[in-house]
């Protein structure tokens, strides 16, 4: 039988929650298909951190390139760890160290949940934040700490390497949905790295001369996600943009307990990681309050990565089937627990 390694890597605080409730319906998934997930448990967290001194061994990113892909829950618990300290030394150290250097976010309303807009006419958008540099490349320093004269300095690099290929990503993803791409950049004020995107992008859209391309700034891409999300479809942004447009996105959606993420390299050379885009949650932790939907839908995300397309589109049904009964966790305005809502759409598989 056809099978599959996974890295589990549950993280910190509800992390560790909506991945273990998501997990056996993931395998569950795979057995209605015919293959087989494998699942290795990391316990890479601020606990680790704590024990060890680092977030993960000095191989880490070695070893999880021996895996087919990387299922993730949470990390951070800013009480015990810095999140600076988290943050970088485990997500971002994976996802820069393996190159993933695209982080798709598909936007919409499952079935049956409102979220907030009062109008959602057609809302499914699919959000590509460029990964591994731009303004998160960790580039820069600080002198006379604590002093009078105290400097920070945070550089943003956008190579064109970089910029291409989250580019070239987005028109891939373009063509196979609408036709329509929406480039982000804030070129009227940063006029070195933005007109050199608005350029990359220019170069780009030659070879698919049939996307349509439409330059937004940031800001005004931010309010339309809200007034008219009916007329964007793909939208590809720089780290620090697509970080902030994937929040919108998550909230019109209803909220950051449906919102899933995935880490792509698109030449394929190293596993995939697929997570929620919400962080570990420490005022809920430990109360089977978490919604383990965002982490289920990274799951059908991670499926469709691997090939296993039907898989991936009888666990986004199965979902559907629950949210649309109006069953969910105390977030969805429900009272189920984390472990009742992913067994419930454990058992709406094949439905
Ligand atoms: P958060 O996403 O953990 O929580 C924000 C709010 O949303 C909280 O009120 C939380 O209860 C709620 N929430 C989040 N996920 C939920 C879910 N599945 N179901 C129901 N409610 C949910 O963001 P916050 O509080 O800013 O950060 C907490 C920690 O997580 C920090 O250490 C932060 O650095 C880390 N973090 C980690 C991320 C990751 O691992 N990818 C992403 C974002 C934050
Ligand atoms: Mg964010």
């Amino acid at each position: 039988m056809k099978n599959y390694r996974i890295a589990l890597l549950p993280g910190d605080g509800i992390g560790t929650e909506v991945l273990e409730a998501a997990w056996p319906v993931l395998q569950a998934v795979a057995e209605l298909h015919d293959f087989e997930l494998k699942g290795t448990w990391l316990p890479w967290s601020c606990e680790y951190y704590q024990a060890h001194g680092s977030m993960m061994p000095a191989d880490g990113v070695e070893q999880l390139k021996t895996f087919d892909a990387i299922y993730l829950g949470a990390v951070g618990l800013p009480e015990q760890v810095p999140d600076h300290i988290s943050l970088r030394e485990l997500l971002l150290a994976i996802r820069q160290g393996l190159d993933l250097s695209v982080n798709a976010r598909p936007h919409r309303l499952l079935a049956g949940v409102p979220g907030p807009l009062r109008s959602t006419k057609h809302f499914d958008i699919l959000c590509i934040r460029e990964n591994t540099e731009g303004e998160y490349s960790g580039a820069g320093g600080r002198v006379h700490q604590g002093g009078e004269l105290e400097v920070a300095v945070e550089t943003s690099i956008f190579t064109r390497a970089g910029v291409e290929r989250v580019l070239r990503y987005g028109f891939e993803q373009a063509r196979r949905r609408s036709g329509k791409l929406a480039s982000v950049t804030k070129s009227n004020a940063q006029r070195h790295s933005m007109v050199f995107w608005d350029e990359m992008t220019d170069r780009v859209a030659a070879e698919y001369p049939d996307v349509k391309v439409t330059r937004y700034h940031v800001d005004a891409i931010a309010a339309r996600m809200i007034t008219a999300p009916e007329t964007l479809d793909v939208i590809v942004a720089s780290n620090l943009f697509g970080d902030i447009l994937t929040d919108i996105g998550a909230a019109i959606q209803g909220g950051l307990g449906f919102a899933a993420s995935a880490n792509i390299n698109p030449q394929r050379k190293v596993p995939g990681m697929f997570e929620p885009v919400h962080g570990s949650a420490p005022d809920i932790m430990g109360k089977g309050l978490a919604n383990p939907l965002a982490t289920l839908w990274a799951g059908a995300l991670m499926l469709e990565h691997l090939g296993e397309t039907a898989a991936a589109d009888s666990l986004m049904s199965a979902i559907e089937t629950i949210t649309d009964t109006g069953a969910g966790t105390p977030d969805m305005g429900g009272t189920l627990s984390t472990g009742e809502l992913a067994r419930l759409v454990q058992a709406a598989l094949g439905d």
